[in-house]
């Protein structure tokens, strides 16, 4: 059997702050339920202090859905856990995410205080959250650059607090995925009471390493990844649902899943990238409009043969169009009989040379050559033989 590995998705929270993503109540609502239908374990609904439109929001996804855990955010302060325990009252299933900075640049530079009153810090508001959930989960902010005894000091104190989760996020960006591996290798075997809660993995991607620190986390134990759609979030984003979510379904031998619904990866990326006016780059991993286009000669030929030559997914996987041949002037015979076998037009290899000699030269000049250039292409050829 397989380990389930858990996904917490926070493109409510982490994703909604970036500026200009931000949703109204009914969007942020339209999200949610789309996150129930898509499979995800949590959702964290966002930062209910923050501002009495967050604070209505989780409490309306906290009634629109059923399955997923709600989750709310707080930093380690009293009157921000009463307020997200307020906002979380109609959740069927309620989580209180609390933490406080854990590398010593937060506790010095931002929080301005010790290692030991940040960790007694930390507990207590494990404790408060305690009060009124049973599900609490512990982010110890900065973790990526925090000393590692001391981290796995305040993982074991939380847990033993009450902490079901330990969220440790690497929240600048910084680590590389075999040193971030190793920290979660160290928690799993230096703090005592780590198989209480399920460890967590929180990466930003400012260096473009989210997805393999995030995997890392999970090689060495992480049994539950806190990502966005489309990889949103803060600064250059958060690690993409999409990104991990298929590396475990390729890589069976990794012996985890998710309980995501691929086939509505790439609907839910469309739904995100319009409400939240995020355009997705176009050659982003698997929901990128050029995620499965074939374009150069070579590739296309591959591809036309045999699609497992340039394919390790099925585009039908992920809920997305067809794989598509594009035209252009790197593109050679085959793609061009095939496209324009699709409209059509059925030539001798004879006929083909020629053709193709022409559609060289309008490619050049058109750039992508679309079904009705190819349709005027064939009537010009039509008329001349
Ligand atoms: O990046 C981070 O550390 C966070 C925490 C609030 C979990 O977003
Ligand atoms: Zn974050």
């Amino acid at each position: 059997m397989s380990d389930k590995v858990y996904i917490f998705d926070t493109t409510l929270r982490d994703g909604e702050q970036v500026p200009g993503c931000q949703l109204n109540t009914e969007e942020k609502i339209q999200i949610a339920k789309a996150q129930e239908e898509l499979g995800v374990d949590i959702i964290e609904a966002g930062f209910p202090i923050s501002s009495p439109g967050d604070f209505n929001s989780v409490v309306e996804i906290s009634k629109a859905v059923t399955n997923p855990i709600v989750c709310g955010l707080t930093r380690a302060v009293e009157k921000d856990i009463d307020v997200a325990a307020e906002a979380l009252k109609y959740a069927k299933r309620p989580r209180i995410h609390t933490g406080i900075g854990a590398s010593d640049i937060h506790i010095q530079h931002k929080l301005r205080s010790t290692r030991d009153e940040i960790l007694e810090r930390g507990v207590r508001a494990v404790k408060h959250a305690k009060k009124y959930v049973e599900d609490v989960e512990f982010y110890a902010e900065d973790a990526g650059r925090a000393d590692l005894e001391y981290l796995a000091r305040m993982v074991e104190a939380v847990i033993a607090a009450g902490a079901t989760v330990v969220n440790i996020p690497d929240t600048t960006g910084f680590n590389l995925p075999w040193v971030f591996g190793e920290k979660i290798k160290f928690l799993k075997e230096n703090v005592k009471n780590i198989d209480n809660a399920i460890i967590s993995v929180h990466c930003h991607n400012d260096l473009g390493l989210a997805t393999a620190n995030s995997i890392a986390g999970v090689e060495n134990g992480a049994r539950q990844i806190e990502v966005t759609m489309n990889g949103i979030g803060e600064r250059a984003g958060n690690t993409s649902l999409e990104e991990v979510v298929m590396i475990m379904n390729c890589h069976k031998a990794m012996n985890v899943h998710t309980d995501i619904a691929t086939e509505r990866i790439y609907p839910m990326s469309k739904l995100v990238e319009r409400l939240m006016r995020m355009p997705v780059q176009p050659n982003k991993a698997i929901v990128g409009s050029n995620a499965f286009s074939h374009s150069s000669g070579i590739h296309q030929d591959g591809f036309l043969k045999n699609k497992e030559n340039y394919e390790i997914i099925d585009p039908s996987v992920v809920g997305a169009d067809t794989s598509k041949i594009i035209l252009t002037a790197r593109s050679g015979r085959h793609a061009l009989k095939h496209r324009m076998e699709r409209i059509g037009y059925i030539y001798g290899q004879e006929d083909l040379n020629d053709v193709y000699q022409q559609f060289l030269n309008m490619a050049d000049e058109r750039k992508q050559i679309e079904d009705a250039d190819l349709k005027e292409l064939a009537e010009a050829f039509d008329k001349v033989r």
